[in-house]
């Protein structure tokens, strides 16, 4: 089958890195979670105390910041490491949740890992999802999807995910943190999240979570198979 970069873009908690885990795995494509990027770095600044107001520390942070995803042989899962340790559970805490949308505001620390994203979707065959995908990572995608939700739809996904970790928070306090964050990544000046032109919009609000991946997995065969980018321009 023909390689294509599938670019996913949406809110906070609208399920876009487990259906983009699942539209990878059918296309046998590469899957990478932008956002556990960002959230790895958040986790590095916590940990050593750094600030963000502070150009000496972002300088430092980034200097001394290296993200890599592995598989985990046992669940065949992908996680991300931080400098070597395994950070997948810590990085998705409420803690690193609360910090994160400050730290992608950030421009040298959305230059560093805007290349090593590029970095990786080099050869094609990619499926990666975010906030910036279709606008600045991979402007030239094949396939861009933006995908939506209503909030309490949202909050009630990312709640069940939570205690499924065994972690128990209020249904308020996510809502408070969705929007929260919603506001901050679609209003800030560096690559705000935005619904480019050319990605079709998918709201999840009433689709099963297979009817979701099917969307996209079958949007990404015509593409393929037809050759023609979504907006129909010949590759
Ligand atoms: O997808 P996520 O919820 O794990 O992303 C965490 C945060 O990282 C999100 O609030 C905004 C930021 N982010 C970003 O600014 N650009 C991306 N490409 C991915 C995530």
């Amino acid at each position: 089958m023909g390689k294509i970069v599938v670019a996913i873009d949406g809110y906070s908690g609208c399920g876009k890195s487990s259906t983009a885990k699942a539209v990878a795995k059918d296309l046998g494509f590469t899957y990478i979670d932008s956002g556990a990027m960002y959230r790895a770095a958040t986790l590095h600044f916590l940990n050593n105390f750094l600030s963000i107001s502070n150009p000496h520390d972002v300088e430092k942070g980034l200097r001394t910041l290296e993200i890599t995803f592995q598989i985990n042989p046992d669940s065949g899962k992908q996680e991300t490491y931080l400098n070597g340790l395994n950070v997948e559970d810590e990085i998705r805490s409420m803690g690193v949740s609360e910090k994160v949308s400050e730290i992608a505001t950030v421009k040298e620390i959305r230059k560093e890992l805007v290349a090593q994203q590029k970095r990786l979707g080099r050869k094609k065959g990619v499926v990666m999802d975010g906030r910036d995908i279709g606008s600045v990572v991979f402007p030239d995608a094949e396939l861009k999807v933006f995908m939506t939700a209503d909030l309490e739809t949202r909050a009630v996904r990312r709640q069940q995910e939570l205690y499924e970790k065994g972690d128990l928070v209020e249904l308020e306090d996510i809502i408070k943190n969705l929007a929260e964050r919603d506001r901050i990544d679609s209003t800030r000046k560096e690559s705000p999240l935005i619904k480019v032109p050319d990605a079709v919009e998918i709201d999840t609000s009433n689709l099963t979570f297979e009817e979701q991946v099917a969307q996209i997995v079958q949007l990404a065969k015509g593409v393929i198979d037809n050759e023609k980018d979504y907006a129909g321009n010949h590759r």
